[in-house]
């Protein structure tokens, strides 16, 4: 087989999707992400032997949102492993991230720990170990370590941007804690949530933050380990079957690649062994996935044959 020419085609990839002018919608009901310009464009991909290609705006900070959700559970995995499964399942939704409807039905437990209700479940786990303040250092700390750089912060402006209208999330968690699934008081959860979603990263820092993803739970084939193979096969498991919501079969079936989106834009894909892929453009598709992100990826997948099926 010959060798894949991966710089030149993350190069084109990103050419050909700056001249793109259909590029979704960008995120309004978080106000403070409505101001972010849709033109930009980033992919970036951290290797086995450790180089990164990236091409576009590979070093702009973005909101990651809910690609937080992969660390989060993560650190909840390591911190009580299985018993996390007790307040949150391992169902793909069907249902847009922010739906209550299921709740009622299914006692309060949300079906995965990508849509809002689950994540904030995985939260509350994390606040059973850590203050508030703690479980963010927590997972800055395990951020800064996987990507190998210090330099990943919370912004403060979205955090506050989504404490002022997160009504939707103040009722999921209130709803939950009435039946028990949360612990913690909704506010406090919230808080912590709210600033986890709110971190800012570089498709760069991205890619490189996911690689125990890509390698069996370490930074490189031979590298440190940062968790267990089972975990990092369970998580990725989790990303393809629910990593983009009612968007997790359309996202399978096009690029067959586990995956995590966010409302900034951003999304984390794995390929197994090969890559772990950062990529991100702020305009969304109708199901909250960004739209030229998830075309990048479709496109990497063809042009590389990584897809896992
Ligand atoms: O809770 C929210 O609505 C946001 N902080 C995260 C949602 C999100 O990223 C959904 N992803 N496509």
């Amino acid at each position: 087989m010959t060798e894949l020419d991966l710089p030149m085609i993350v190069t084109e990839i990103a050419a050909e999707l700056a001249a793109e002018t259909e590029r979704g919608q960008v995120a309004d009901y978080i106000p403070e992400l409505a101001r972010v310009n849709p033109g930009q464009f980033g992919l970036a991909l951290a290797l086995p032997d450790g180089r990164v290609i990236a091409a576009g705006d590979t070093e702009v900070p973005f909101s990651i949102q809910s690609v937080s959700k992969v660390f989060t559970l993560a650190l909840a995995l390591g911190r009580h492993g299985d018993r996390v499964w007790e307040r949150v399942g391992r169902e793909p939704s069907g249902d847009p991230f922010n739906s209550i409807v299921q709740l009622e039905y299914e006692k309060g437990r949300p079906r995965n720990p990508f849509i809002n209700a689950g994540a904030i479940a995985v939260t509350d786990a994390l606040l059973s170990s850590y203050a508030p303040r703690e479980a963010l250092g927590e997972i800055l700390r395990f951020l800064q370590y996987l990507a190998g750089d210090d330099d990943i912060a919370i912004d403060p402006a979205v955090a506050r941007s989504e404490q002022e209208t997160g009504f939707r999330n103040v009722a999921l968690a209130n709803f939950m804690r009435g039946y028990g699934v949360l612990s913690g008081e909704p506010a406090k959860v919230l808080g912590v949530y709210f600033h986890h979603c709110a971190i800012a990263m570089s498709v760069r820092q991205l890619a490189r933050a996911g690689r125990f993803l890509a390698f069996d739970g370490r930074l490189s084939p031979h590298g440190p380990r940062a968790v267990s193979s089972r975990m990092a096969r369970q998580i990725n498991a989790l990303m393809l079957t629910c990593g983009h919501y009612d968007g997790s079969g359309e996202f399978a079936f096009r690029v067959g690649l586990p995956g995590k989106s966010g409302v900034g834009g951003g999304i984390l894909a794995v390929a197994p062994g090969q890559a772990s892929i950062g990529c991100w453009s702020p305009g969304l598709n109708a199901v909250g996935n960004s739209l030229l992100a998830s075309r990048a990826l479709e496109r990497l997948a063809e042009r590389t044959g990584w897809s896992v099926f």
